[in-house]
């Protein structure tokens, strides 16, 4: 007999509706929503004073991950369980080709990384790095067999993961037929490489030469590419990661030519700027991603880029590295690992920061970081909502209990915090995954092995909303 729990007295929230209701769990799924229903649960949760959101999903992780010399501090484990304690109860997490080797070889190492260890559920997206004629041939099997249905693509990081232009569209066609999306990071990786030429010879070695080393027009010409390639062959295409209004704004160019484009921004560049660059004593390491860290404008636009629906995800592109892994570019930013913690933090900030703040609305908050990259990327409707017959990934959160951030008291395995001392209202008090109660009180009742891998659905090229 499967378990049956009922959550009671709480405000449903989900994209488009926010209603009180009760909601009866049985086994995995959602059974039941309604008014006092009457059904006698064998578990009984009082919601009172809490929204109840559907799990969130972070589209955006590197769990586990060999990047620039080293490897990501959080694995599928730890990574995942962060995620869960602040109200992530699935990610999308990128599988890399490696070069001179298969998709389905890279796909098959993600796969070993994450089975038994997972604690929340994840799916894959597949990096290519190395698109040949015999890459061409596994894309069909990988959407249709293995449940991987996008495709990143990385203009930047040349002679290590960047493919080329030809690539690119070749990937695009091969994809069209089968029903793949594919994602690009949009930066321009020779001019970034000068630049960095250019940087290193006049010996500016700092943090802050990352930033500069990578200015807007980086971003806004790998962008407009992008859409060019897409909008030649009527491709739609996912930007990720985006950081600018110049980018943003080529998206707004591309749409007045009806082109079917999703974009994707993550929550540091709504919330943090490039002036943490400047701090002593090799701190602006801490914010070393790309593209980097912008200007107040920038987050002005694409917080409004998420009111014009123009930006429809917001991710964390989570790949933390401790100190000492940062430390690796002390006498050289080029060689500071990029990336950044944020998957445990991602839901509680955006409440706090956007929903309280009236920069968004509260069905937005719930749009844009889960039901949204659940219609996407085909996890649509057994993620990303509340509704009858979805897997029951629920959150119950407290709107008005205040904490503060810090590296102390957090779960990923990383030694600081992108918002360390920010304070926050709003907090993940009960976390279920597939009907099992997963957090509560910041307390772990699943452990490591629960999470499940889910298959995804190919794209729709209808408008997924
Ligand atoms: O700096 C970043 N973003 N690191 C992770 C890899 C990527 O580019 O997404
Ligand atoms: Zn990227
Ligand atoms: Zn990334």
């Amino acid at each position: 007999m499967n378990k049956k729990i009922l959550i009671k007295n709480g405000t449903v929230v989900t994209a488009s509706d926010t209603f009180k209701a009760d909601i009866l769990i049985e086994g995995e799924k959602v059974k039941a929503i309604g008014q006092n229903l009457q059904e006698k649960p064998d578990q009984e949760f009082d919601a009172q004073g809490c929204y109840v959101f559907p799990g969130g999903i972070d589209a955006h992780t590197h769990l586990d991950l060999p990047f620039m010399g080293t490897s990501s501090s959080d694995d599928f484990e730890t990574g995942t369980l962060a995620a869960l304690h602040g109200g992530t109860t699935s990610i999308i997490d990128f599988a890399f080709q490696s070069k001179k080797k298969s998709l389905k070889e890279g796909l098959a190492a993600w796969h070993e990384k994450a089975k038994g260890k997972a604690v929340g559920d994840y799916a894959f997206h597949m990096a290519v790095t190395d698109f040949n004629s015999e890459t061409a041939k596994e894309i069909k099997e990988l959407i249709q067999k293995e449940g991987v249905t996008s495709f990143k693509t990385f203009m930047a990081y040349k002679g290590a993961i960047m493919i080329d232009d030809q690539q690119m569209i070749a990937l695009m066609n091969e994809c069209k037929k089968w029903g793949g999306l594919v994602t690009v990071h949009a930066e321009n990786g020779d001019l970034v490489d000068s630049l960095i030429q250019s940087s290193r010879e006049v010996g500016n070695l700092a943090p802050r030469f990352h930033a500069l080393t990578r200015p807007e027009i980086v971003e806004s010409e790998a962008t407009g590419r992008a859409l060019d390639l897409a909008y030649s062959g009527n491709h739609p295409i996912y930007i990720v990661h985006m950081t600018c209004e110049s980018a943003l704004n080529r998206v707004r160019e591309a749409t007045k030519r009806n082109q079917q484009v999703l974009v994707e921004t993550c929550v540091q560049y709504l919330l943090l700027d490039d002036s943490l660059y400047d701090l002593p004593n090799f701190e602006g390491s801490k914010w070393v991603m790309s593209p980097p860290l912008r200007k107040k404008k920038d987050q002005d636009a694409l917080w409004k880029g998420i009111n014009q629906n123009l930006v429809h995800t917001v991710a964390t592109d989570h790949c933390p590295f401790c100190m000492d892994q940062k430390k690796m570019g002390i006498d050289d930013f080029s060689k500071i690992p990029n990336g950044a913690p944020g998957i445990e933090n991602r839901m509680e900030l955006m409440f706090s920061e956007g929903v309280l703040k009236n920069r968004i609305s509260l069905n937005q908050y719930v749009a844009i970081n889960c039901t949204a990259p659940a219609k996407i990327f085909g996890l649509y409707p057994q993620k990303g909502t509340i509704a009858v017959g979805s897997d029951a990934d629920i959150v119950l959160f407290d709107p008005k209990k205040k904490h503060v951030i810090t590296q102390e008291t957090q779960h990923m395995r990383c030694d600081y915090s992108s918002y360390e001392g920010w304070e926050v209202t709003g907090k993940v008090r009960t976390v279920f995954l597939r009907g099992n109660l997963a957090i509560d009180q910041g307390k772990a009742f699943i452990g490591k092995g629960f999470g499940k891998f889910i298959p995804r659905k190919p794209f729709s090229q209808s408008n997924p909303f």
